[in-house]
């Protein structure tokens, strides 16, 4: 409406010499004029100049004398003409205009202030003040020493006005196009695009962002756990199956098919495919006389072994069972050669998920099999490899598993605590685990596990699990994170010794 008014109006006229004016005039808000005049101007529909004014508006208080009167007036026609004393007067009327009242009164030489009485001076008043805020409320001129005197008492301000003049600029028309940002196939069809106008491109505009891949912090540390393996000159295990039989997770690594880790609550099994297709048959044969009636010097577990336990099919609960068919493997390559073995990847447990547990999370496992090995070389190993990951202050507390023995939780002591901290778990595995698979007799396996979330949570200040991993993490997080890890890890080191040692939540290791 307001564009159509100043266009159609420099149709017929020169020029708009006051905005303000015109704004009047038409019966439209300046404000709203001078928003159109601005995007008229930008397209160079019309010429603008700025026009300012400097204008006097009274002030709320002025504002209110041109309804009440002034002051000095009201003051004046509360005083009857007999007088009245000091006390009824200030009852009469409000506190602002006794006071303010008085003092111009008196200066104007209307009242008299006696010490019983005050009374009229003289008959009858006029308000000059009230009528002179009134001329200014109307925009009249009047004379400066008024304007001072009301200045003075804060009854008038000075407010700059701003419009603009203004005239038909080059682009011109009567009605303005809409710029069109697309050539269209109706466009071409209809012929339009002759007559249109398109809007120009900003070459100067900024593109969005360019987003590359960022790496996850678990993906990090494991690089980095990965790194510290190579360097010891241990090989990465496949662990590319999260499915597994009981068999390879359980019962190959001597854990009685009663034991409470292999019960639903504990462990998700499969129900499509339920079972394992094969299994190596000779070996599944000594295993299942190993734990039936021991024999290697073992007395066994003395119970009914069932094969269809062992063929249930389940997500591996530990990456052990990736070690096992590891081993296995190795025992079938005569001559013997001693293996270091690493691995870091997913196992699942079915747990109540809370701050410090999910129901799958990652474990890193490393072990080294060799002739005559002795828990000596566990600690000595240990010691080597978290050292390297910041922590040289190592305990060891006897544990229990059932495919190890001796078996040593890892603690490892926080400085800023004052604690020892649980980081891990360990053990020598068991005969009756690898004289069945065909393992030389003097040959003995030395490992431990730990997770890959607690480390990634202390070094990278999350404390809870779901922040790290699931459907709630934010990828923020994961954009802001430096990209160059292996340098920073090694700088990091030192600092992730006093953050892994801060740990005081207990995550699954
Ligand atoms: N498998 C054990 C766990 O899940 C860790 C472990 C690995 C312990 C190797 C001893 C030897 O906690």
């Amino acid at each position: 409406m307001a564009e159509d008014a100043i266009l159609g109006f420099l149709e017929s006229n020169v020029n708009i010499s006051d905005s303000g004016q015109f704004a009047a005039d038409v019966g439209i808000d300046h404000n709203e004029i001078i928003n159109v005049i601005k995007s008229l101007h930008g397209f160079r529909l019309v010429d603008a100049q700025d026009i300012k004014r400097e204008k006097w508006v009274l002030t709320d208080e002025g504002k209110s004398y041109t309804v009440a009167g002034s002051p000095e007036v009201q003051l004046f026609l509360a005083i009857p003409l007999e007088g009245i004393s000091r006390e009824e007067l200030q009852k009469k009327v409000d506190s602002s205009v006794y006071k303010i009242g008085c003092a111009q009164a008196i200066k104007n030489k209307w009242v008299e202030m006696g010490k019983q009485l005050v009374s009229r001076k003289i008959q009858n008043v006029e308000d000059r003040v009230k009528d002179l805020l009134l001329r200014i409320r109307d925009g009249e001129v009047i004379d400066q020493e008024d304007i001072d005197a009301l200045k003075r008492r804060k009854l008038i301000a000075l407010q700059t006005w701003k419009g603009y003049s203004l005239q038909r600029g080059p682009n011109y028309a009567p009605k303005r196009k809409k710029a069109v940002t697309d050539l269209t196939r109706d466009h071409l069809q209809r012929g339009d695009w002759k007559d249109l106008e398109f809007k120009e491109y900003n070459f100067s505009a900024k593109g969005p962002p360019a987003e590359g891949g960022y790496l996850h912090p678990l993906l990090k540390v494991r690089k980095q756990v990965q790194n510290i393996f190579l360097q010891m000159g241990f090989e990465e295990m496949p662990t590319n199956n999260f499915v597994e039989s009981s068999f390879w997770n359980f019962d190959a690594l001597f854990q009685p098919q009663q034991h409470p880790a292999r019960d639903s609550h504990d462990t998700f099994f499969l129900k499509v495919p339920s079972t394992t297709r094969e299994l190596p048959e000779d070996y599944v044969e000594r295993v299942k006389r190993v734990h039936e009636y021991g024999g290697y010097g073992s007395r066994g577990y003395g119970y009914d072994w069932k094969r269809e336990e062992a063929n249930k099919n389940l997500l591996r609960t530990h990456t052990t069972a990736v070690s096992s068919r590891m081993l296995y493997l190795l025992a079938q390559q005569k001559p013997f050669t001693p293996k270091k073995y690493f691995s870091i990847d997913r196992v699942f447990r079915n747990e109540a998920v809370d701050r410090t547990h999910l129901a799958e999370f990652h474990q890193i496992e490393g072990l080294v099999c060799d002739r005559g090995l002795t828990l000596g070389d566990l600690i000595g190993v240990l010691h080597d490899f978290f050292s390297r990951l910041g922590m040289s202050k190592l305990r060891f507390k006897p544990a229990y598993n059932p495919y190890t023995e001796p078996s040593m939780e890892i603690f490892s002591y926080h400085e800023g605590f004052k604690k020892w901290v649980e980081i891990g778990n360990s053990g020598m595995f068991r005969p009756e685990m690898l004289l069945p698979m065909g393992l030389p007799d003097d040959v003995r396996v030395i490992a431990w596990g730990l997770s890959l979330e607690r480390p990634t949570m202390i070094l990278y200040g999350i404390d809870n699990i779901r922040d790290l991993f699931g459907h709630k993490v934010d990828l923020n997080l994961i954009k802001r994170n430096p990209i160059f890890l292996r340098n920073k890890f090694q700088i990091r080191s030192a600092e992730m010794l006093c953050l892994f040692r801060g740990l005081s939540i207990s995550l699954p290791t």
